[in-house]
């Protein structure tokens, strides 16, 4: 469970979103995408079509976080133009399994996301249709927010269900992943990681800095150490 740097690319310059892609490829694992429709959360970004443009450029796997109404009749598209991975909110998908399905049928990993709010209890019986978790550390919507430290019980939670399934999965079986969005940064990641998530997006901390590639270093660096001294990660 290696740790994996996601940059956010709601940070990033819009116009020039190939070169923002290329400014971390040699140093980031994932390029994360936020897709926002201004019905589940009050802001509006991008869609399909510039999804497929930057699947054009990106050496990246790209790391759709849908946050939309109506996941379950978008939601597969993304997975079959060629992201790697695509996340749903358990708050707006009326038919989850369906559309986690659909998601990895089309090749991709797939995502459940819930907000700082929603516990991840209810959505237990879930977990063998997903990849990864998301658990937002920020009301959706926006970059550049407060992390809550109200999350990182839920984080400590989820990694201790996610330790169970891991351990015990057969050998096609795919690890689980945890990943926080929202506020992470050189000051919150420790927390994070020390609670047992292993990607983190950033956004603010990676695209506001001035170089973006050292950023995602230094962030990997201080998220490997404090997983490192972790009690989950020993286990
Ligand atoms: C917020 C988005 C995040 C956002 C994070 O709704 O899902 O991915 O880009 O930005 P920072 O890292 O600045 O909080
Ligand atoms: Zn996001």
């Amino acid at each position: 469970m290696a740790v994996q740097i996601s940059p956010s690319i709601l940070s990033a310059d819009f116009a020039r979103l190939a070169d923002e892609a290329k400014a971390v490829e040699q140093a980031a694992d994932w390029l994360h995408v936020d897709v926002m429709d201004n019905h589940f959360v009050p802001n509006l970004t991008l869609g399909l079509p510039v999804v497929q443009a930057l699947l054009k450029h990106a050496v990246l796997p790209i790391d759709c976080h849908l946050m939309i109404e109506d996941p379950d009749r978008y939601a597969p598209a993304y997975a079959e133009a060629g992201a790697g991975n695509v996340t749903i909110h358990a708050e707006a998908a009326k038919a989850p399994v369906r559309t986690l399905r659909a998601i990895r049928a089309a090749g991709a990993r797939s995502g459940l996301a819930v907000n700082p709010g929603t516990a991840i209890e209810p959505y237990e019986d879930l977990l063998g249709e997903v990849d990864m978790v998301l658990l937002m550390t920020v009301e959706p919507g926006f970059g550049g927010q407060h992390f809550l430290d109200m999350v990182l019980p839920k984080i400590r939670r989820t990694r201790a269900m996610l330790a169970s399934r891991n351990a015990h999965r057969g050998p096609e079986g795919r690890e689980i992943w945890l990943q926080v969005d929202g506020g992470v940064s050189e000051e919150t990641i420790e927390r994070c990681a020390d609670a047992g998530a292993d990607v983190f997006v950033a956004g603010s901390a990676v695209y506001g800095a001035h170089d973006p590639a050292r950023a995602v270093r230094e962030l990997r660096e201080q998220a490997e150490r404090a997983t490192a001294r972790a009690a989950w990660a020993g286990a």
